[in-house]
């Protein structure tokens, strides 16, 4: 797929380890991140020169401290950059932790059918050897090519749909899985080698969602995650109704299934009307199938992500 530089591409820069530095160059976890700005991160690679470009901060976060406040004004930044017909993409350098459920919400409130493309970086912009300027360069490139559409994340040369992108591994480069389905497509040598269809979400439910997520995010419903494990015993679920829950995700083990006593107290959650969803603890696979009588399942989404779409899906029913 050729490259095209014809409209501008907008990034938006919200912290990250990709903005990230360190007192030494060989220290690739004592840092903070969120410091350098996006400029000085596109400044850092002479071969963007070749893209018009547009660089807006938008936050300066460690992606693990991402909150609803920031994924509603994220949401409507990048959706009024698309909205211009001269921005032709928007790329968003974010942190590693939690880049995954960021892709769900953006895929999800703004059914894009021009490509917004999320990057970030394992190693801190002062390491010896970073790979925030690669991976920035790829989106960029992504971002540019023609064709390329939705919400997608490159890294490592990979561009990884949201529905299956995953934070695998807590140190190595090569940190993002995509489940079973694998990559989307692959940068290669500044060009994109596409191996199966762009991620399309639903534009008649991104439209209502855009609505209901301009209210205030103290009002976005509580949706919370509980874990089954060895000698759970429930208690959490009483308590997270009684701070508000209306929806709860349990992380089941295996194919979903649960401990005894947390199904108990979420059947005895759900018979008050809070929505609870079984999802899966494992790495891959989600849950498969959907046997009489059980809780409803999560399907493919991994518990943080189906956090997120349980709560969108409590908004659109408020
Ligand atoms: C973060 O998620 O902001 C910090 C970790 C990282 O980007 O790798």
């Amino acid at each position: 797929m050729p490259s095209n530089s014809s409209g501008h591409i907008v990034i938006l820069g919200t912290g990250g380890t990709i903005a990230g530095t360190a007192a030494a160059a060989a220290d690739n976890v004592g840092y903070q991140a969120g410091q350098l700005g996006v400029a000085q991160l596109v400044a850092a690679v002479p071969a963007l020169a070749a893209h018009a470009l547009e660089a807006r901060q938008l936050a300066q976060v460690d992606s693990k401290d991402m909150s609803h406040a920031l994924w509603q004004q994220l949401a409507a930044a990048v959706a009024e950059e698309l909205a211009r017909e001269d921005v032709q993409a928007v790329v968003v350098t974010h942190g590693t932790d939690t880049l995954e459920e960021t892709a769900w919400f953006l895929h999800r409130v703004l059914a894009a059918t021009k490509p917004v493309v999320l990057t970030a970086a394992m190693r801190p912009a002062s390491a010896l050897m970073p790979d925030g300027p690669q991976n920035l360069l790829d989106a960029v490139t992504v971002a540019a090519t023609p064709g390329t559409r939705g919400v997608l994340c490159v890294l490592a040369g990979r561009v990884l749909g949201p529905e299956d992108v995953r934070k695998v591994h807590g140190y190595r480069v090569d940190a993002f899985a995509a489940d079973e389905a694998g990559p989307v497509a692959l940068v290669q040598e500044g060009q994109v080698r596409a191996l199966r269809a762009w991620p399309q979400a639903d534009p008649g439910e991104a439209a209502a969602l855009q609505v209901a997520m301009q209210r205030p995010v103290a009002q976005w419903p509580r949706v919370d995650i509980v874990t089954s494990h060895a000698g759970c015993d429930g208690a959490l679920v009483p308590a997270l109704v009684a701070l508000g829950s209306r929806g709860l995700v349990a992380e089941g083990t295996g194919n979903g299934t649960l401990h005894a006593a947390l199904e108990v107290a979420l059947r005895v959650a759900q018979a008050q009307g809070v929505a609870v969803w079984r999802a899966s603890r494992c790495w891959a696979g989600g849950v498969v199938g959907q046997p009489e009588g059980a809780l409803p399942s999560a399907g493919v989404l991994t518990p943080a992500k189906a956090r997120v779409e349980l709560m969108l899906q409590l908004m659109l029913r408020a």
